[in-house]
């Protein structure tokens, strides 16, 4: 997943500061008990999220992709203190580990956590947002973005996430991969998009950060 080769990334890792323990637990038990653990967000990510999100002090987040809760709860640090954040996944299979670390976090009462397509869902949840974490099916990153425009607040910030997919959208007009192709049509754009101003960073696989202008 790592687009930095594994000893950039190793170093990175060792010089950024360490994850709570909750959250230690919690990417151990995604890695044993959860399909795919590798979209879980990692440790670097995480405090980014968190350091973003404690920069922000959001009252309102929207997270589109839940998984195992990992990115939920580093992105609930940053919350004002009755802030909630709003966080969507079509698999209920999930909610068991979402509610064992929401329980432990702290944060129970800040989150709200909806089951279902989120396309369908976001249009339904009657609040504004300050922060927006994508991070879902990523063939919908274009459908996503003219959804949350309007549910974004001026000065509110859009993280998208795998923007590089892999590095594979640097070729996206010499393959046949819809997604790649997709991932490269919604980052064009994002960029091009005169409500944004955007900044593409190489994290991990690529996360995009935007403030709505
Ligand atoms: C990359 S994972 C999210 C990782 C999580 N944000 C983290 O950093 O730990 C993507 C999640 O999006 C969910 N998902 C995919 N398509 C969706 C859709 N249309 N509506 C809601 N959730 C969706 C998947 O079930 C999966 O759990």
């Amino acid at each position: 997943m790592d687009f930095f080769n594994i000893l950039t990334s190793d170093y990175i890792e060792s010089h950024s500061s360490n994850e709570r323990d909750l959250l230690a637990d919690l990417r151990r038990e995604t890695e044993i008990k959860c399909l795919n653990p590798i979209m879980l967000s990692g440790k670097v990510q995480g405090i980014f999220l968190s350091l973003i999100s404690k920069i922000i002090n959001p009252k309102n987040v929207l997270e589109i992709g839940t998984y195992s809760g990992y990115s939920t709860l580093c992105i609930a640090e940053g919350l004002t203190t009755n802030g909630i954040i709003h966080t969507i996944d079509k698999n209920e299979e999930l909610l068991e580990i979402q509610n064992k670390y929401f329980e432990k976090s702290g944060y129970r009462n800040q989150i709200r956590q909806y089951t279902g397509n989120a396309l369908e869902i976001i249009p339904r949840i009657k609040v504004n947002f300050d922060m927006i974490f994508l991070d879902a099916d990523k063939e919908n990153y274009s459908n996503y973005l003219d959804i949350v425009k309007t549910k974004l607040n001026m000065g509110g910030v859009l993280l998208t996430d795998n923007v590089l997919w892999h590095g594979k959208v640097l070729k996206s007009s010499e393959t046949n991969d819809e997604t790649t192709k997709l991932i490269d049509k919604f980052n064009k754009k994002l960029a091009l998009d005169s409500n944004f101003k955007t900044a593409m960073l190489p994290l991990r696989d690529g996360i995009s950060i935007s403030i709505k202008l």
